[in-house]
């Protein structure tokens, strides 16, 4: 089997091979520190050895329960926000059908996620849609009490018993949450459905190779197996034995430190698949979490290419010089498709005529590249052989282990969010939470 590979596109222009050379000791202790657990939030390196320690019996009982599921539904509606869902959405948008709500012919469920907003014209359309339908639910909440993933799995769960009668409600409800504590875990005990637990050591964005992501990509008909595996390869790849210049994840985490450290203060991660857009998504997630405290952190952000060169390609090209670009470049796509013939060229592009869609695509990812880099954007690549099982779990551990590296190079702990409290705070006192009052007086003094 290949291993995705980083490559630079013309990088000396922006950083010299000695400024590189000079950060690998610092990225190499902090690969070490991950690996000897000696770095700053030790207590969630859960997700570290993950791929390798999965037994075939929890694959089995994942795989059974998908089944069951699947059996029983018509649609799975996956209850969840920030990483207990980004990441089983990233592999399934990755692997599906781009028109699953046309395509589908039946043989899989329909995915649906909820319980990421609070928005109200959101939650009454999907109820409206679910009417008459054969829905199951996997509600996935660590702390078991996030406002947003409660409220819709309130709404779920009456109208699938009211729908589908208490029994199967019962059956084709499935929790994944912590063993012991949060609503989510009281519920799912007390109504007796089948669970699975979040370890306590795996924070959430952490989380796609445990159930919160491989229970929904079961549940979607792909194989979880062949994803675990690219992520074991993976976590073998990048261990802290492998050499500097072998090592993705370590050279990955010293060019983007390298390249904040000269300014590039925000990263842009672009695809040329739109299947990707997710796995965008999730990318945000992990960096942004991870990086951005203390006063410090690159910014993630992300395109889908070539559609927003369309709509941000002028500022990429030619706005402030604070950014660079990561490309994910799939190298064999899935389906084949010509240019076609037209009588009248009324277009110009008869020249293209016959050859693959995909060379076309090719060929605008390395003009951009080449466009960026002399527009003074600095641009790595990743390439990724196929859009398969296997290389997105190659995919997302690489990107799990060189945020764990790039984290701990940055200097800060790349384990927490502190931050995120915040909002909830604010929202809980101007709604009255009881517990809140304090706050509440607080915060209206400032209205
Ligand atoms: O990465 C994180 O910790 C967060 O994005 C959480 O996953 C998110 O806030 C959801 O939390 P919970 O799973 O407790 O509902």
């Amino acid at each position: 089997m290949k291993t995705i590979t980083l490559e630079s596109v013309k990088a000396e222009q922006f950083l010299s091979a000695e400024v590189i050379k000079a950060l690998q000791p610092k990225v190499e202790a902090a690969n070490v520190a991950l690996e000897e657990g000696t770095c700053p939030g030790n207590d969630f390196l859960g997700w570290l050895h993950l791929p390798s320690s999965i037994t075939p019996e929890h694959l089995a009982d994942l795989k059974a329960t998908a089944a069951e599921l699947r059996k029983n539904c018509d649609t799975i509606v996956v209850a969840g926000i920030g990483g207990s869902y980004l990441g089983a959405r990233a592999v399934i948008e990755a692997l599906g059908n781009s028109f699953e709500w046309l395509a589908n012919d039946g043989s899989n469920p329909v995915i649906l996620f909820a319980g990421n907003n609070i928005g109200e014209d959101y939650l009454a359309e999907l109820c409206a849609y679910l009417k008459g339908r054969k829905f199951g639910v996997i509600n996935i909440s660590k702390s078991g009490t996030t406002t947003e993933t409660a409220l819709a799995f309130r709404l779920l769960k009456k109208q699938c018993e009211e729908q589908r009668g208490i029994e199967m409600a019962r059956r084709v409800i499935v929790a994944v949450t912590d063993a012991k504590r949060g609503a989510a875990r009281t519920t799912a005990d007390k109504e007796g459905y089948k669970s699975f637990v979040i370890p306590d050591n795996v924070g959430g964005r952490f989380s796609v190779l445990t159930p919160v992501g491989l229970l929904p990509i079961a549940c979607a008909g792909f194989d979880i197996e062949a994803l675990v595996q690219g992520a074991a390869d993976m976590e073998k790849a990048t261990a802290p034995e492998v050499p500097f210049d072998e090592n993705i994840a370590a050279r990955y985490a010293a060019l983007r430190n390298a390249l904040y450290e000269a300014g590039k203060k925000i990263e842009i991660l672009a695809n040329f698949q739109p299947k990707l857009h997710s796995m965008n998504e999730w990318w945000k997630q992990l960096y942004g979490e991870s990086e951005g405290k203390d006063g410090k952190g690159i910014f993630p952000a992300a395109v889908d290419l070539t559609t927003d060169l369309h709509s941000m390609g002028q500022w990429i090209q030619d706005g402030e010089r604070t950014i660079f670009e990561t490309v994910i470049s799939v190298e064999q796509p899935r389906h084949k498709v010509l240019f076609p013939h037209d009588d009248e060229n009324l277009d110009g592009l008869n020249f293209l005529e016959g050859r693959r869609v995909d060379e076309v695509n090719k060929m605008a990812e390395l003009g951009t590249q080449l466009a960026h880099v002399d527009g003074g954007v600095p641009c790595l690549r990743l390439v990724m052989p196929e859009l398969s099982e296997y290389y997105l779990g190659q995919l997302i551990y690489f990107f799990e282990r060189a945020c764990g590296i790039s984290g701990n190079t940055l200097g800060v702990n790349p384990f927490n969010q502190p931050g995120v409290e915040a909002y909830k705070k604010n929202m809980f006192a101007l709604l009255g939470k009881p517990g809140y009052e304090a706050e509440s007086e607080a915060i209206k003094s400032r209205l």
